[in-house]
């Protein structure tokens, strides 16, 4: 008899829901059962809500059950085994469920599809077609191919990557570097991290063309240490590629070298930003640096030097391989291609939606993430990380695009997007962010070190003291989101006032209470 194949994803999502224990569970149960399980390991599709997501298998296809516990494994196995009888966790065709069939997956493509220490899978699913498209181009046809593209960085900040490219390539240096930011800091943001762990030759392809293109030899990839699996995940993919002829001297026998290495970052939001990510590759405290010269020209340890985030840096290869046009006709105005949106916090439904821009924040949260998992109404909802701002319920209906959320003081940073009910305390968030801003922030300058501080302090005396110097000292926190917004050196600083404005503007009451 013929084993029987399962996929359990080894994501750090799943495996913090048990993916784990359900694998033993089920070798276990099959051994007993005499019968042999062959155990696939991928990374996660993102339907979160649905981990661990365990897929069988059969002549018609993979064959989904999930939520699983380990109490549901001996069930499992006999339907399974014995007699194929329906399964109340039993999901069928997994792509065919609306929550994923309706989604545009082009960079995630792969995600819970592969095996992600397979590069012969990788390939099969159409990797490493975007750089042999690559090596048959110029250095400069790449780059004009990602500028024609419409890609911006994924990372926070949307700079046209082509014009970050081509301000590298046209700077005349003996070393120039890939420096990929994987240091993903922003709450509720988990994209970067379920690509490396399910897909880290897309991340690999894309920085070995980025390299081609500029003339970098040498990629770095900053990750954060709280992402243990990621780590594996690129240490195993890396070596499969320099076996196979991927990376290192004379790649594909190109003529041409490229290879790439690991730096654990130590956890501090700030180094995320990128020149403070140069500072700490550079094996010193993460702290900014005063621009110009921007990182394209001065880099890493003083030369060019491309930064750009895991999506960005994994959306190149399917560029290369399907074209410019191709990427650019998803999207709406100036906010070209897909986006991976992340949907996380009091939401029934989350996990990771990626679709054209111009999707609105209320499908997003609703189509998608169900409503809230209390059941109570959404009062609000942060998007872009701790700085972002926050929208009210009514709000809802703006484009998740770079332009649309920017005309509402919001931003899309890196697609995090975080759902609040109508339990939250809008005053306290508030006072979150500058205690946030506070802790991480490196002191280079006044307005954050010492603003955000006494913006915690503002808001504990309108939260606690005398409602008499209330509206005084309500003006005076304008006027201190004023100063941080404008006179900040970097946008930690500087990006602090969209949460404290943005609830000061639509849930002021808060803040009147007492
Ligand atoms: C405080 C702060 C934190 C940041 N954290 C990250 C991060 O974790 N990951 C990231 O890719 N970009 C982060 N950025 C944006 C980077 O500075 C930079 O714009 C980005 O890495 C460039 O890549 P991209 O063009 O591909 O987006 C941060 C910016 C700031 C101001
Ligand atoms: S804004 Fe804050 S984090 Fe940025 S340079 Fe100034 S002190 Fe440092």
């Amino acid at each position: 008899m013929s084993p029987l194949t399962v996929w359990v994803p080894k994501d750090a999502g799943a495996l913090s829901l048990g993916a784990e224990s359900v694998v033993q569970a089920l070798v276990s149960g099959a051994r007993s059962r005499g019968r042999e399980l062959r155990v696939k390991r991928n990374g996660s599709r993102g339907i979160y809500w649905l981990e661990p997501l365990v897929e069988v298998e059969t002549g018609a296809g993979r064959i989904a059950y999930g939520p699983v516990t380990v109490g549901d494994v001996p069930g499992l196995l006999d339907t399974w085994l014995l007699d194929g009888a329906p399964h109340a966790l039993c999901l069928g065709d997994v792509t065919r469920l609306p929550w994923l069939a309706t989604q545009q997956r082009l960079t995630g493509a792969r995600l819970g599809v592969v095996d992600p220490a397979d590069l012969d899978d990788y390939i099969a699913h159409g990797g490493y077609a975007g750089l042999d498209a690559a090596l048959g181009l110029a250095p400069a046809a790449v780059v004009r191919t990602i500028t024609e593209s419409g890609l911006r960085g994924r990372g926070g900040a949307a700079f046209p990557t082509g014009i970050k490219w081509q301000t590298v390539h046209d700077q005349v240096a003996a070393q120039k570097y890939i420096a990929c930011n994987a240091d993903e800091g922003d709450s509720g943001t988990f994209s970067d991290r379920m690509i490396m762990e399910g897909d880290p030759f897309a991340l690999i392809e894309g920085m070995t063309i980025a390299g081609l293109a500029v003339g970098a030899t040498q990629g770095f990839i900053y990750l954060r240490v709280e992402y243990p699996h990621a780590a594996l995940a690129l240490a195993t993919a890396l070596a499969v590629a320099r076996a196979r002829g991927y990376l290192g001297r004379n790649l594909r026998e190109s003529g041409r070298d490229f290879d790439i290495a690991v730096r654990l970052g130590a956890g501090a939001y700030i180094c995320g930003e990128e020149t403070s990510m140069l500072e700490s590759l550079e094996g010193r405290r993460g702290e900014v640096r005063v621009r110009p010269p921007l990182p394209a020209i001065r880099g890493l340890f003083g030369q060019p030097t491309v930064v750009n985030n895991v999506i960005t840096l994994a959306s190149v290869p399917l560029i290369l391989a399907r074209g410019a046009a191709f990427y650019r006709d998803f999207g709406t105005g100036k906010s070209r291609g897909t986006i991976p949106l992340q949907l996380a916090g009091n939401v029934k439904r989350g996990g990771l939606v990626e679709r054209a821009f111009g999707l609105t924040v209320r499908e997003l949260v609703y189509d998608y993430g169900g409503g809230t998992a209390s059941g109570r109404p959404v009062r609000a909802v942060q998007i872009g990380g701790p700085l972002g701002a926050y929208l009210p319920e009514p709000e809802l209906d703006t484009p998740l695009d770079y332009e649309a959320l920017a005309a509402r003081n919001a931003l899309l940073g890196h697609g995090g997007v975080v759902v609040f009910d109508d339990t939250v305390d809008m005053a306290r968030m508030a006072r979150y962010a500058l205690e946030f801003c506070a802790i991480e922030s490196c002191g280079k300058c006044t307005p954050c070190r010492v603003g955000s501080t006494r913006g915690v302090e503002l808001i504990d005396r309108i939260l606690n003291v005398s409602p008499d110097s209330r509206a005084a000292d309500l003006a005076l926190l304008d006027e201190l989101c004023d100063t941080m917004l404008n006179g900040s050196l970097c946008g930690l600083g500087g990006m602090t006032p969209f949460p404290v404005r943005s609830a000061l503007q639509h849930f002021r009451t808060d803040f009147l209470r007492q």
